[in-house]
């Protein structure tokens, strides 16, 4: 969710300003922008330099730099413009009041007033302060003023007292980000099932039964259900394929179809949309040779047994879950997945034909149709998979929100 923003972290003189070395690192590492403006007073508590390094970014704190002999001017409309979110951790009780009456007397004021984006400020301060009436009464105004409180917490303070005002772990101010952000999203608050990429069935310790499903089109769902708010497990069998640093996936790796059936069982039962994308074997070897098979005369025979079908089975236990399966067909493609719709319980399935060029397997593009459980049907050209996944997540949420 943070992923390519350009968030602007205001940081005013409060012990907690040393805390905020690990939020540009938590920012950065989420994907984020940083640039940092602090206070004169901040930088009592934590060097500017330790903040520059982290965020790789210069940091202000004055309306001129005077910096190699020439001077330069900090625009704040810019900065204000620039930023995608705006941050003030900690913000002291004397920058939430001049916040609360547009006193414009530094650098970080002036960005302040400049930023047309949403802001966040996570108070920190003594208990008696965070509980005085004018705090509380400044907490209502910029409230008033849309900008957002990340409350602070109760614990061991500066002073050595014990109460409100530590401000809000830079975890928990991350977390606070990310929910907020996701809060309208189509698929906020679901916990999305996706499963991608071929699974392998030992043959013996160094050999396998496997297909060249490359895992993209699992993985492109994956990474668009995140974007849209999703809460995404991916079960995945053996790809190449990584989540950028930064994007909310919880990844599992498998490499049997019955790991991967496990895996499903154990989250199915609290999936609120489960696309069952991955290309699993439908057969695996009955038996699996302890040691390495030996090269013989004659030919070899290898006994194969039934996988279980992971979509069937998750048909079967539905309930309140949006179940969509994937079909690959070579021949009489529409009746086909159609009749896997109706046989495995499905609310819809996504048709990719083998016939059309640029679909299927190890492209960068696919071409399909949507079916759904009325059978209403809606095809589309040929896309990038990405392009594919957007594609899609809109049928899908179109129909959980109907
Ligand atoms: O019946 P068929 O294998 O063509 O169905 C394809 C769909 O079923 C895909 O969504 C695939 O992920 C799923 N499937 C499964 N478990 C299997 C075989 C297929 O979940 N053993």
């Amino acid at each position: 969710m943070l992923r390519g923003k350009n968030i602007l972290l205001g940081i005013t003189g409060g012990i907690a300003a040393y805390k905020t070395t690990f939020l540009v690192r938590l920012l950065i590492k989420a994907g984020a922008q940083v640039k940092v403006v602090m206070t004169q007073s901040a930088s009592s508590f934590v060097s500017r330099l330790t903040l520059s390094t982290l965020s790789k970014n210069p940091v202000l704190m004055d309306f001129v730099n005077q910096e190699d002999g020439s001077l330069s001017w900090n625009n704040h409309v810019e900065l204000g413009l620039w930023a995608d979110l705006m941050i003030i951790a900690p913000a002291t009780a004397n920058t939430l009041s001049k916040m609360a009456n547009g006193t414009c007397d530094n650098l970080l004021m002036a960005v302040y007033l400049s930023a047309k984006c949403p802001v966040y400020f996570a108070p920190a301060m003594d208990l008696d302060m965070y509980r005085h009436p004018s705090t509380k009464a400044s907490f209502d105004k910029l409230e008033s003023f849309g900008n957002t409180m990340i409350p602070a917490e109760t614990g061991e303070l500066a002073s050595g007292l014990h109460g409100e005002g530590r401000m809000a772990e830079p975890e928990t101010i991350v977390q606070f980000l990310i929910k907020d952000l996701t809060k309208d999203l189509p698929l906020s608050g679901k916990k999305i099932l996706i499963t991608a990429g071929p699974t392998h069935e030992a043959i013996d310790p160094v050999r396998f039964l496997g297909n060249r499903s490359s895992g993209t089109m699992g993985f492109e769902l994956a990474k668009r259900a995140a974007d849209l708010g999703g809460k995404v497990v991916l079960v995945s069998g053996p790809t190449n394929l990584t989540i950028d640093e930064g994007v909310t996936i919880d990844l599992i790796r498998i490499t049997s179809a019955q790991e991967m059936y496990d895996a499903c069982h154990k989250h199915f039962k609290d999936t609120d949309v489960a696309v069952l994308a991955a290309a699993v074997a439908d057969y695996r070897p009955k038996h699996v040779a302890v040691e390495k098979l030996k090269k013989k005369d004659g030919d070899l025979q290898i006994e194969l047994e039934r996988n279980p079908d992971i979509l069937f089975s998750l048909g079967e236990q539905k309930e309140h879950q949006f179940l969509v399966g994937f079909a690959l067909e070579t021949e009489n493609e529409l009746e086909n997945a159609k009749g896997k719709l109706k046989r495995k319980n499905l609310d819809a399935i996504v048709l990719n034909s083998l016939k059309d060029a640029g679909a299927g397997f190890g492209k960068n593009t696919n071409k399909i149709s949507f079916i759904d459980k009325n059978l209403e049907i809606k095809t589309f050209g040929l896309k990038t998979k990405p392009e594919v996944a957007s594609d899609i997540w809109e049928e899908i949420i179109a129909r959980i929100h109907a």
